[in-house]
């Protein structure tokens, strides 16, 4: 662009139209938020889960909003599954342009309780998951040669570790911010994006589930410290995480890849 081009206008810039997306887990929490801000910006939604039930109720409550959703059973830890799941989700959409890798699971338990098949399967989920979604998508990606984007659900728990007993999903979300940038590496010449967005302590039901497993005087003391150390002051609301996940998604975001953006209200600079 030179100094006399009129550059493209915003508005058409964020746009998503015509675009085809994929979020894993995309039922509830954080994944529906970004579903929604996908699907507002006029992307046709497939909502991959694991919950089948939950994904059919978010992909209907879309429909009725006026917005083109699609659902399919899948368990990114699967390979077979995955495949499946992207094989349907560009048969209903046509296509696959942007990926979301959100599906996760953060059980807490100390290393002491911890067998070596439940680190596995948290490694399996977060981890291969996003390697297994995004090895078929990219695949489709670069079959209709028109580029791509994968945003990929890190956390600030691949920055820093969250508290004890999470041994398991700190690795697993470090494994997810070195994948983004090998992957970005490798996919960039097809001009696929890949990045990651890291969330501090965002309130989904999820979130709070995994709080009631700390015994109740150390979980409120966890919660007050952890709102006390961030900048903000306060939790992250869904939807925060999924206007970022809009901006990756969106030709706003251009010149970006390989990237990790952390949304954590302040949290790490405290
Ligand atoms: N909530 C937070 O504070 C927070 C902070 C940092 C990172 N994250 C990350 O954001 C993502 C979403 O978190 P959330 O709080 O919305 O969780 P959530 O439990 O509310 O949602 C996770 C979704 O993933 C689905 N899922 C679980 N296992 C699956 C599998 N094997 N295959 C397919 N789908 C599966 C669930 O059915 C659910 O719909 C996770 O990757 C999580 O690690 C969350």
């Amino acid at each position: 662009m030179t100094s006399t081009d009129k550059p493209t206008p915003s508005n058409e810039l964020i746009s998503l139209k015509g675009k085809r997306a994929v979020i894993t887990g995309g039922a509830t929490g954080l994944g529906y938020a970004i579903v929604y801000r996908l699907a507002e910006a006029g992307a046709a939604i497939c909502i991959a889960d694991i919950d089948s039930d939950k994904a059919r109720e978010a992909a209907t409550q879309l429909t009725e909003q006026g917005y083109e959703a699609h659902c399919t059973t899948c368990d990114v830890s699967n390979e077979s599954s995955v495949k499946q799941m992207v094989e349907a989700a560009g048969k209903d959409m046509g296509g696959v342009d942007i990926l979301v890798n959100n599906a996760g699971v953060f059980p807490r338990k100390e290393l002491d309780q911890m067998t070596g098949q439940e680190f596995e399967k948290v490694l399996s989920i977060n981890m291969t998951g996003t390697f297994l979604c995004s090895k078929y998508s990219s695949a489709k990606m670069i079959e209709q040669k028109k580029g791509g984007c994968i945003i990929n659900l890190g956390s600030i728990a691949a920055l820093h570790p969250t508290y004890k007993g999470m041994s398991a999903y700190d690795s697993s979300k470090g494994g997810v911010l070195m994948l983004t940038k090998s992957l970005a590496l490798e996919l960039g010449p097809h001009n696929i994006r890949v990045n990651a967005i890291a969330p501090g302590g965002m309130l989904t039901q999820a979130m709070m589930n995994a709080t009631k497993g700390i015994p109740t005087r150390e979980g409120l003391n966890k919660l007050k410290e952890f709102m006390h150390r961030t900048a903000l002051g306060r939790m992250g609301y869904p939807d925060e995480i999924g206007k970022v996940a809009l901006f990756l998604a969106s030709d706003m975001a251009s010149y970006i890849t390989g990237e990790m953006i952390v949304v954590d209200g302040g949290y790490l600079i405290s």
